[in-house]
């Protein structure tokens, strides 16, 4: 559904059908043949309609990781799937804007109940040995949403007047599947230990390990869920100096994933490619070939991420994406006037760059960015933590999706420049402040990870919480 609702809107944003309804000053402009190629697109309400959902995604992650820890991750995803049943009904029938938008405010908070929920659950369920993998199938199927919406968007592009509607209207397919699978799934053991519900936490953890000892897990979930049923107030715990490593860093790892210029491509490739000199279809076209380098890629990471660890694929990727960003701007710059085209081949090269670039944010920023945070915060300010997580993430994608065509009708091909030079910044961020997590037990990384990191052992004094496990360790 995430991916999905990223993949259709750059589609549905270029068809003339909805410009005509709800921009008809975006789909004037378009027509004019003389039009600034970079700015034709720039408009602050055609931005909205994309941005509005990343705004209420924001806001409603933080009611979620409550409804998250109160009743458990499966309630919480059941959530999500209703809100977005409403909003594809809503925004496919639209007949007026604020139809059109309160259908993307309930798709956002789909997005923040579900963002919020899936990445612990997955992580909460996944054995220690296999967790990254495990988890980055969230990410897997991100990828795959885009690349049905772009497919979708390319059928229905022909259908005029109402393709959009189609466009919008296909998410309730997917929604119904959220429903359906939230009502299947177990709750995970952790959530359910630490809502007292202990048998039945040892229970399901017996039924997804398929063995019948399970006694040191649990045993360590109960250690986990003990010291986090003392913390009464989870966000003020996360103010806590101790607090500030995994907070920081799951902060940071949205933050800098919005800014590698993912949701340039993601949300408007269609028409970044029309920039360029495609036609409707070719640059609907282009979009489905980044959409499946973006899948492709995403399954190396899946292998790749246990074994090679994040740290090497963060650093890795930092190279590929600023020399294909560099290289994209380089083009544009010297060969894309306002009012023409580039020629053919010059075009297409920018398209095999566009996937260079996708391809090491698949295998790297893009699952990383999800799994870091979902695997660094003990349970006490788990879903407090990445709240804030999510809530990063969804504040710069709406800064992006909000400031995308504007600033390249400003910046023009420097844009490209402008996502180059964060990737340097985020590059030496990994280098010396995000340690290695592969292979660590999700409730041991403070004594294994934080504690010998040689910045942010600083942060971490024996503290309370220490003291408190330390306890009930020993009775
Ligand atoms: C990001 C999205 C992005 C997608 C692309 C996700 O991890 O959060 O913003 O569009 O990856 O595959």
């Amino acid at each position: 559904m995430f991916g999905y609702d990223i993949g259709i809107s750059g589609g549905v944003t270029g068809m003339d059908g909805f410009l005509i309804k709800f921009f008809p000053i975006v789909y004037k402009r378009k027509l004019r043949a003389k039009e600034d190629n970079y700015c034709k697109y720039d408009d602050q309400y055609l931005q909205l309609f994309t941005s509005s959902l990343y705004l209420a995604a924001l806001i409603s992650s933080f009611p979620a990781s409550k409804v998250c820890t109160k009743f458990g991750r499966k309630p919480t995803i059941l959530v999500a799937s209703v809100f977005f049943l409403l909003g594809s009904g809503l925004s496919a029938g639209a007949h007026q804007m604020w139809m059109l938008i309160l259908g993307r405010i309930s798709l956002g908070c789909g997005v923040g109940f579900g963002n919020e929920a899936v990445p612990l659950f997955l992580s909460e369920i996944a054995p220690v040995e296999y967790r990254g993998a495990v988890n980055i199938l969230f990410q897997l199927f991100i990828t795959i949403g885009i690349l049905i919406a772009n497919l979708v968007n390319y059928g229905t592009s022909k259908v005029h007047p109402w393709g959009w509607r189609l466009s919008l209207g296909l998410a309730a397919i997917p929604a119904t599947g959220l429903f359906i699978g939230s009502l299947i799934i177990p709750e995970t053991p952790t959530s359910l230990v630490e809502r007292n519900h202990e048998e039945k936490g040892r229970k399901t953890l017996k039924k997804i390990r398929g063995v019948d000892n399970v006694d040191p897990e649990f045993e360590q979930i109960k250690v986990a869920c003990e010291i986090a049923r003392r913390v009464k107030h989870p966000y003020r715990s996360l103010m806590k100096l101790s607090s500030m490593p995994p907070l920081i860093i799951g902060i940071m790892m949205q933050v800098f994933q919005q800014f590698t210029g993912i949701n340039a491509i993601m949300f408007y490739a269609p028409i970044l490619f029309q920039t360029v000199g495609f036609k409707n279809d070719a640059s609907l076209l282009s979009a489905i070939i980044t959409g499946l380098v973006n899948v492709f890629c995403t399954v190396v990471s899946i292998y790749a991420v246990d074994k090679v660890g994040r740290r090497l694929l963060l650093l890795q990727a930092c190279v590929q994406m600023f020399v294909s960003q560099t290289a994209i701007g380089g083009i544009l710059l010297a060969k894309l006037n306002a009012t023409n085209s580039l020629p053919k081949g010059q075009a297409w090269v920018v398209v095999v760059l566009v996937c260079v670039y996708v391809s090491s944010f698949a295998w790297s920023w893009g699952p990383l960015g999800w799994l870091i945070p979902s695997e660094t915060f003990p349970l006490e300010t788990r879903t407090a933590g990445f709240a804030f997580a999510v809530s990063s993430n969804m504040l710069f994608t709406f800064v992006i999706a909000q400031s995308f065509l504007s600033m390249m009708c400003h910046m023009r091909a420097g844009i490209f420049l402008f996502f180059a030079g964060w990737i340097v910044i985020m590059g030496i961020f990994v280098l010396f402040l995000l340690p290695e997590t592969k292979g660590v037990p999700i409730d041991e990384m403070k004594e294994r990870v934080w504690k010998k990191h040689p910045i942010w052992k600083k942060f971490m004094s024996d503290d309370a919480d220490d003291r408190a496990k330390k306890t009930i360790e020993m009775s």
